[in-house]
């Protein structure tokens, strides 16, 4: 073991000054990747000197996500408690769904969980888990509506035509989970949104009753805490109106922004969490933790062991339900995601995982400001968002973003709205400041400049 940690700090060096010395890697074209690496596997082992060059290689080649040059996805940066809890979770090596088996680290998860129920105003029945994404906290709470509904559909499965409703702006996962679990994605209604990307509640109850009198029957109701193209917040309050008058479950996607719990100056922004049914969040997107770390808590604790609940003789065999984790899991064996947000928390306390929040929307609007005024530059995202979309020169989005990745510099990804398709630059990343934000748009302006061919 000495030996490989003494190799795994080499490698982690090296890693550090790849980031520095070149924060976007030199894409491999993916038809010459396994002609590039080393990346086969024979029967003799490798030789020591061999691994470590392979493993080198490997390195300087992988995007850099924690480089300050990395805007392309909703996650990015190294906070170094966090990872330092993501290592000792990896060398602890528990499995979450047993006490006996995870022991302290149980406790780490509970607490975690506890706070995060007590900071949106969930009650005293109130739980959660952790998911492995927000894919998967989103299936979680869909299953947990499923079963509210109708309980039989654990043993005998769907009858009848069941109704989901979510925006138009809403993630991918809702119609992925939809068909996952035998509802089916033509019965989730994409629900038109404003201007902003705010879902309408006017057109969800809309829907909802074009759906009753088909004689379908509307369950769940998803709303989301920042959009995954504009980092919109759908209006809670409203939409759980519409969901309390039909008695719909109210789920609150918050993969993306959901953090702004931790912050007094943005919690305002998912203003009625308290009336929802459940509510979902990335520490990895927002709060910087490594992937993943995703966590889902629901107002009633019995939907969790109604839906997740198994009984297994070989796997629980001491302790009382309340600390055997796995009986409200999506999963059985279960990484310890737990610890990372836990040491993050921990070393920064509230105020510091506050401070991280807010910096997010302090750097969108320093690049919203930069981008109304300097002329060459459209932009069409809103306040209150970490996403700001932009185009410049009306350079078509995918051409400049795919140049900017193919030559290294800068990794930066489009989305559209309404038919505009732009920029997406967003601000997540923890390792970034100001200059940095300066930085990417003249990176991108002397780019344009000595590029002929855009
Ligand atoms: C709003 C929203 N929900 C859910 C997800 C999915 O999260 P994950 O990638 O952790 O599965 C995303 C991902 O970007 C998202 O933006």
């Amino acid at each position: 073991m000495v030996n490989d940690l003494k190799l795994f700090n080499e490698l982690v060096e090296l890693l550090l000054q790849e980031e520095e010395r070149q924060p976007v890697a030199i894409p491999i074209d993916t038809d010459k990747l396994y002609q590039t690496l080393d990346l086969q596997l024979h029967d003799e082992p490798a030789l020591d000197a061999d691994f470590k060059k392979t493993l080198s290689q490997l390195i300087i080649s992988t995007p850099k996500t924690a480089s300050t040059s990395f805007f392309n996805q909703l996650f990015g940066g190294r906070l170094n408690r966090a990872t330092l809890g993501d290592l000792l979770a990896v060398m602890l090596n528990n499995s979450m769904y047993t006490y006996k088996v995870a022991g302290a680290q149980v406790g780490i998860e509970k607490t975690i969980l506890y706070r995060i129920c007590e900071m949106i105003g969930y009650g005293s029945e109130s739980d959660g888990t952790f998911a492995p994404g927000g894919s998967m906290s989103n299936f979680m709470a869909m299953l947990m509506a499923r079963d509210k509904f109708d309980a039989s559909i654990r043993n005998e499965g769907v009858h009848g035509t069941m109704t989901i409703y979510t925006s138009e702006a809403s993630h991918y996962s809702i119609s992925k989970n939809a068909s996952f679990m035998g509802i089916g994605r033509e019965q989730v209604r994409l629900i038109k949104t404003n201007d902003f990307g705010e879902m309408l509640a006017d057109d969800l109850e809309l829907q909802i009753k074009g759906d009753l009198s088909k004689s379908n029957h509307p369950f769940f109701v998803n709303a989301t805490a920042g959009t995954t193209v504009l980092g919109t917040f759908d209006d809670i309050e409203s939409i759980s109106n519409v969901c309390k008058t039909y008695n719909l479950w109210l789920h609150v996607d918050g993969a993306y922004c959901g953090s702004v719990i931790f912050s007094n100056k943005y919690k305002h922004l998912v203003k009625g969490l308290q009336l929802t049914d459940s509510f979902s969040l990335n520490a990895h997107k927002m709060l910087g933790t490594p992937l993943t770390c995703s966590i889902i808590v629901t107002q009633d604790k019995k939907y969790l062991s109604q839906s997740f609940s198994n009984d297994a003789e070989y796997l629980y065999q001491t302790d009382d339900d309340a600390f055997n984790l796995g009986k409200t899991s999506l999963q059985c064996g279960r990484r310890n995601d737990a610890l990372k947000l836990w040491t993050l928390w921990k070393s920064v306390g509230n105020k510091g995982l506050q401070a991280i929040v807010d910096k997010q929307f302090e750097l969108a609007n320093v690049a919203r400001h930069y981008i109304k005024n300097h002329s060459d530059y459209t932009l069409y995202s809103f306040d209150d968002s970490i996403s700001v979309c932009f185009n410049y020169k009306n350079i078509p989005p995918k051409t400049l973003c795919t140049l900017l990745y193919e030559q290294s510099e800068l990794m930066v990804g489009f989305g559209t709205h309404r038919h505009n398709e732009f920029v997406r630059l967003v601000t997540i990343n923890t390792s970034i400041d100001e200059e940095h934000i300066l930085n990417f748009f003249r990176t991108i302006e002397s780019f344009v400049e000595r590029t002929d061919s855009i």
